[in-house]
C-alpha cells in the first residue's frame, strides 16, 4: 500500500514467471505472474519454482504483498509453501528443548501477507506448514472466496491455526454469482468470478479507480473569487464534480479518466461467468494450452482436426486460442495474452526461429475470432498497462 500512496499516476506493470502448464519444459515454467503497482507486488497463482523466478527477475520478493490464488491444482499452488518460508523467515528450527520465538507470534499482527483462493487454499497451507515442521517468523492470512456449493464457514481441516496463521482470514460469499470488491484500497479494487474447469477456479478482476483529471486553477478561482466562494470547493472540482455558484455560474471539474482493468484468468474451458465483470478489459490474460497446427506442430495427429482438438481440449477443462480469442472478443477487450501452454509449445520464441513460428501460428488462430492486439507469453516477459490512447490527455 505504501508504495502506492501519492503518486498522480500509478505504474502497473506485469511479469509473467511461469507460463507452462501441466508439466514444465526447460523454456517454461509453472505458472506464475507478477502484477507491480507502482512498488508494491501482487502475484497471480504461485506454481513450482515460484521464489526462483522471483529471483531471476525484477520483481522484488520483499515486495509481495498478496498471492492471489485461482484454483488449487499444483502447477498453480505447488509454489506457495516454498515462497511463504523464504518471505517470513521460516527456515532452520531449534534442538535439545530450546524454544523456538517463532512458536509465540503475535497472530493478530496489522500487516499479514494475505492470500486469496478458493476453498482448500487455507487448509492446504495450514497443513503443509504443520507437517513440514515450518514456523514462520511473520504472520500470514487466507481469505477464501466460497462457492454457493461450499460450506459457508468452516477451514476444510481440522488442524488449529499455525502460529503463525491470522485468525482474520474471511470466508467470503458470493453475491450474484461473484466477488465483489474482495480487497480495494483507494487506487485499485479486486473482484472475482467463477470460471469453469475440471475443480472449482476464479477470475480475478482487478480494476484501477477513476483518476481525477488536470485541474487549470485559472478556470475556476476567479469565479470563486467573485462571488466569495470559500477555496476548499477546488478540491470537490478536482473530483469531477460540478458546483453551482451562488450567481448561478456551473463550474465543472476535469473529467476523470477511467481507470484500467486487467482481467486474469486460471484454467478454463469456459469463462462465462465472469465475462460481465470483464467487459471492456483493458488487457485479458486467457489461457490457451492446446492449438491444432497441422502445418507447423510435427507432433500433429493424421485423423485430428480443429474439431477434435478442441473437443479434447474442453474436455479436459482447458481452452485453444480460437476460444480465448472468442472469448476476447465477446468482452471488448483491448489486448489478449495468452498463456499456460502445453510443454509441446516452447517458450524461448525470442530466440528461437521454430518456436517463433509456432508462438505465431498460435495467436494466429486466436485471431480468427478476434481483432485487437494479441501476445503469447513467455517466462519473464514484462510490459506495462499503459493508459489507452484516447484517455492519455488526461494523464
Ligand atoms: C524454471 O525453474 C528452474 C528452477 O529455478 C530453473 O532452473 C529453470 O531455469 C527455470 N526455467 C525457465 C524456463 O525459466
Ligand atoms: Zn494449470
Ligand atoms: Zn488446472
Amino acid at each position: 500500500m505504501a508504495g502506492r500512496r501519492g503518486l498522480s499516476s500509478t505504474s502497473l506493470n506485469l511479469t509473467f514467471l511461469g507460463t507452462a502448464s501441466a508439466q514444465p519444459s526447460s523454456t517454461r515454467n509453472h505458472s506464475a505472474l507478477a502484477l507491480r503497482l507502482n512498488s508494491d507486488v501482487w502475484l497471480f497463482d504461485c506454481g513450482e519454482a515460484t521464489q526462483h523466478q522471483v529471483q531471476r527477475s525484477k520483481v522484488k520478493m520483499g515486495k509481495i504483498e498478496k498471492i492471489f490464488i485461482t484454483h488449487t491444482h499444483g502447477d498453480h499452488i505447488f509454489g506457495l509453501l516454498p515462497l511463504l518460508a523464504t518471505m517470513l523467515n521460516g527456515a532452520g528450527g531449534t534442538a535439545d528443548g530450546v524454544e523456538d520465538p517463532r512458536t509465540h507470534m503475535v497472530q493478530d499482527s496489522p500487516d499479514p501477507l494475505e492470500i486469496y483462493g478458493p476453498l482448500g487454499t487455507r487448509a492446504y497451507v495450514r497443513n503443509g506448514l504443520k507437517y513440514t515442521h515450518t514456523l514462520l517468523g511473520a504472520p500470514y492470512v487466507v481469505h477464501e472466496l466460497r462457492l454457493p456449493s461450499d460450506p459457508p464457514d468452516g477451514d476444510h481441516t481440522s488442524l488449529a491455526l499455525h502460529a503463525a496463521e491470522s485468525p482474520n482470514g474471511r470466508n467470503i460469499p458470493q453475491t450474484n454469482g461473484v466477488w465483489s470488491d474482495v480487497y480495494h484500497d483507494t487506487i485499485v479494487s479486486v473482484s472475482a468470478a467463477p470460471i469453469l474447469h475440471s475443480v472449482p477456479c476464479i477470475g480475478y478482476v482487478v480494476t484501477e479507480a477513476p483518476v481525477p483529471g488536470k485541474m487549470d486553477p485559472a478556470k475556476y478561482i476567479p469565479h470563486l473569487k467573485r462571488t466569495k466562494t470559500p477555496m476548499s470547493v477546488m478540491s470537490r472540482l478536482q473530483q469531477g464534480e460540478s458546483i453551482e455558484l451562488s450567481d448561478g455560474t456551473m463550474l465543472q471539474g476535469p473529467l476523470k479518466r477511467p481507470g484500467r482493468k486487467l482481467v486474469i484468468l486460471g484454467d478454463t474451458y469456459d469463462p462465462s461467468p465472469i465475462a460481465e465483470l470483464a467487459s471492456s478489459a483493458d488487457l485479458l490474460i486467457h489461457e490457451a494450452t492446446n492449438a491444432h497446427l497441422p502445418a507447423l506442430d510435427s507432433n500433429t495427429k493424421p485423423e485430428d482436426t480443429f474439431e477434435s482438438v478442441e473437443a479434447r481440449t474442453k474436455s479436459r477443462g482447458h481452452s485453444t486460442p480460437q476460444m480465448a480469442g472468442a472469448f476476447a472478443a465477446r468482452i471488448g477487450a483491448r489486448k489478449l495474452v495468452l498463456n499456460h501452454f502445453s510443454a509441446r509449445y516452447p517458450g524461448n520464441d525470442d530466440v528461437d526461429p521454430t518456436a517463433k513460428t509456432i508462438m505465431e501460428g498460435i495467436a494466429g488462430l486466436a485471431e480468427e475470432h478476434y481483432s485487437g492486439k494479441i501476445i503469447c507469453a513467455r517466462d519473464f516477459m514484462s510490459f506495462d498497462v499503459n493508459v489507452p490512447q484516447e484517455h492519455a490527455w488526461n494523464k
